[in-house]
């Protein structure tokens, strides 16, 4: 399997109008389109007649025609030429679909499963996309771990002087990476405390796994009593977070944010009129996490030469991995294979 086999999230659906858009996934450019049916058909993005780019073109009832001379192409690839009709024409095509606000793409020739994003009961919050000027990986790598927490982020996460008593966990499969974070949390003020309903000596916890086809982490965040750990926050979260390859050095995340109130009131428990501010917080915090990946002195991609701590084994875990699912065994997969020392 490689990269394209595995379901991406693309574009938020409500982009995808009657214009056609042009993106590109593992590093190969695709024209998304909508017909007049509403179907979603997704063509590589070079029209095979002279290479114009297909997302330049107009949806024709069914078809995408392209601006240079007209030809038109079906969802299935399958193209015309107004002038010479008996021309048999082809674009290769990949399979789409519209899903949780968003086209999702991949080739046509594999079958896994389609993610699934749901979570009953829940809020949702919001969906984001952030993209990051580094590889799959190396983006990845910053959502992995949680020693970047105390510099990094506002609320989300540790403080610098109390990092070594948060214990951090592993627990792998051969097909996801769990991590599991608890500690003394971030000084939030009082105000925030009572908001999200955390008392005086709780800790937090951070619980995630990390599945690689297609590669998201599912996020889980709260507070609660060390000593009773049923006793939690009244607010928490749950992140869906997908990183799509766009090409070698950029990457896409997207979240799918959902959030949980257990206050006894009215509307969601009382945080569907805090969604905004929500929201703006987390787009806020994620865009902090982009700019420290964009700032690395190096994107390379392996992890030999670096000192490692005890929070980064998730790092080698991932690309064993995404090395398996994503990159099929490639040079450049064989050369970030690396056996690591972790400090302790
Ligand atoms: S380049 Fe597309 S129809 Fe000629
Ligand atoms: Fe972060």
């Amino acid at each position: 399997m490689g990269m394209l086999d595995h379901w991406h999230p693309m574009l938020p659906a409500k982009k995808l109008r009657r214009k056609p858009v042009g993106v590109k996934l593992a590093g190969v450019p695709i024209a998304l389109f909508r017909t007049a049916s509403g179907k979603i058909g997704a063509l590589n993005d070079i029209c095979p007649h002279r290479r114009m780019k297909l997302s330049q073109g107009e949806v024709v009832g069914e078809k995408l025609m392209c601006r240079y001379h007209g030809w038109t192409f079906g969802c299935d690839g399958q193209g015309e030429s107004p002038g010479t009709p008996k021309l048999q024409a082809c674009a290769s095509n990949f399979e789409a679909r519209e899903a949780n606000g968003m086209i999702w793409v991949k080739s046509k020739e594999s079958n896994p499963k389609f993610p699934e994003i749901s979570m009953p009961g829940w809020f949702h919050m919001c969906t984001l996309e952030h993209t990051i000027h580094a590889p799959l990986e190396v983006s990845m790598d910053n959502f992995c771990e949680i020693e970047h927490t105390p510099t990094t982020h506002d609320v989300f996460g540790y403080e610098l002087d109390r990092m070594r008593d948060v214990t951090v966990r592993f627990e792998q499969t051969e097909n996801t990476v769990r991590v599991i974070n608890q500690g003394p949390p971030k000084r939030l003020g009082r105000l925030l405390n009572v908001l999200v309903g955390i008392k005086k000596g709780w800790v937090f916890n951070d619980d995630w796994t990390t599945h690689f086809s297609p590669l998201y982490t599912i996020y889980d965040h709260w507070w609660s009593d060390p000593k009773d750990p049923t006793k939690k926050s009244k607010v928490q979260w749950r992140l869906f977070m997908f990183y799509t390859p766009v090409d070698e050095n950029l990457t896409r995340v997207t979240t799918w944010s959902y959030a949980k109130s257990f206050w006894p009131l009215p509307i969601h428990g009382g945080i569907w009129p805090f969604r905004g501010v929500m929201r703006k917080k987390l787009d806020y915090e994620m865009k902090l996490d982009v700019d420290i990946v964009n700032n690395l002195a190096s994107h390379d991609v392996n992890l030999e030469g670096m000192k490692l701590s005890r929070f980064d084994k998730a790092l080698a875990l991932n690309r064993e991995r995404i090395n398996k699912v994503y990159r099929g065994g490639t040079e450049q997969a064989k050369s970030s294979r690396t056996e690591l020392q972790l400090a302790e």
